[in-house]
């Protein structure tokens, strides 16, 4: 199954994205985990992705096209995969449907997380991320031990100050609205999700919407 993940920047995609891929038992690609680990090691891409990140542009959809077409070839999504903000942009959905039409596959559902503006900047203001693993928390300082135990330090990302956030949400709305549109226009089996709530209220939500 491959399942889809849109929404603006704080909805939950993450969270959701690892609760609903465990319960499916497959993995799932967070194109943003990816091009932040390449920042941190500093290779080509990293430092090509780094400035459109800090400001909380959207890199080229040249650059994503590749790691999604790398990413889904891989032999463990054979059962099925979480793509988890890997979709911002028209273009990026059309080159998603080639590459799964290659591979023989398609997508299966679209997951929209629906959310208010305003408490995603409270969300994404209040967020820091392991530092490890890139798993987000609420209500912890930057600079504390992660409380999963894995060795990793909270930290504060830099698209999480406040001028960057109201720019993804501007970003959110001019490149990665329309997106929604395309998938209702191709007939894709698109599920609206209300993102407020427990987490296990969502995750509730979004298993439903993938048949479980
Ligand atoms: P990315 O890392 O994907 O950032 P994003 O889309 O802005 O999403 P976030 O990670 O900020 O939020 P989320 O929806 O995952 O919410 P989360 O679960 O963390 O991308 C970063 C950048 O990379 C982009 O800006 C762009 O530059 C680049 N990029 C990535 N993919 C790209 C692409 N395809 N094309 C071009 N560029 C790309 O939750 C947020 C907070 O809320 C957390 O603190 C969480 O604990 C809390 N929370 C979650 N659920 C709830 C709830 N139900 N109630 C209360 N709090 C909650």
């Amino acid at each position: 199954m491959i399942v889809v993940l849109l929404g603006p920047p704080g909805a939950g995609k993450g969270t959701q994205g690892e609760r609903v891929a465990a319960a499916l038992g497959v993995p799932k690609i967070a194109t943003g985990d990816v091009l932040r680990a390449a920042v941190k090691d500093g290779t080509t891409l990293g430092l090509e992705a780094k400035a459109y990140m800090d400001r909380g542009d959207l890199v080229p959809d040249a650059v994503i096209l590749g790691i999604m077409k790398e990413a889904l070839a891989q032999p463990a999504q054979a059962k099925g995969v979480i793509l988890d903000g890997v979709v911002r942009t028209v273009p990026q959905a059309e080159g998603l449907a080639t590459v799964t039409r290659e591979l023989g596959r398609a997508v299966d559902v679209v997951l929209v997380f629906d959310i208010a503006d305003q408490l995603l900047v409270d969300r994404l203001s209040g967020r820091t991320t392991c530092d490890k693993t890139q798993k987000p928390f609420t209500g912890l300082q930057p600079g504390a031990a992660c409380p999963d135990g894995c060795g990793g330090t909270l930290v504060r990302r830099k698209d999480d100050e406040p001028e960057a956030i109201l720019n993804r949400l501007r970003v959110y709305h001019a490149q990665t609205a329309p997106v929604l549109d395309w998938y209702l226009r191709q007939g894709a089996n698109v599920a609206r999700i209300d993102a407020v709530g427990s987490f296990d209220d969502v995750t509730a939500r979004a298993l439903k919407a993938v048949g479980r």
